[in-house]
């Protein structure tokens, strides 16, 4: 009892400090701003189908498996720090259902 006491102990103290460490961690690059990021989605999905394209677009699949699609498949020009950025954009901006 003594000492699974003390080990929940130590799992809590040891618990705090890793929580309490990534958060004091600076953010890596910050994003780009919303407005920018409309800009550079709206320029980089445009070259080869309009943006209608995407407006419209009804289907049920992922905005993230879309925009994986169009890298791989399609070959569109996103850059890997561009796509988290993309996705959440359209995700906000075209939810789905
Ligand atoms: C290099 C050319 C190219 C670029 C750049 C491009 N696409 Fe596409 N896109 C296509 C082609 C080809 C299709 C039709 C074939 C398909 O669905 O994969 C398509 C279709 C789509 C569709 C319709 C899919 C469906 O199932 O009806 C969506 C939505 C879409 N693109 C979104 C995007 C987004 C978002 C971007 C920017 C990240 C983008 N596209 C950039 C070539 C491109």
């Amino acid at each position: 009892m003594r000492y699974s006491a003390s080990v929940v102990l130590m799992l809590l103290a040891l618990g705090v400090v890793s929580c309490s460490k990534p958060a004091a961690t600076p953010a890596a690059p910050a994003p780009a701003p919303a407005a920018d990021v409309k800009k550079v989605l709206e320029e980089t999905c445009t070259q080869c189908h309009k943006l209608t394209r995407i407006q419209e677009y009804k289907g049920s699949e992922d905005w993230a498996a879309i925009v994986d699609r169009m890298i791989n498949v399609n070959g569109a020009k996103v850059t890997p720090e561009q796509v988290p950025q993309f996705v959440a954009y359209l995700e906000k901006t075209f939810p789905k259902k």
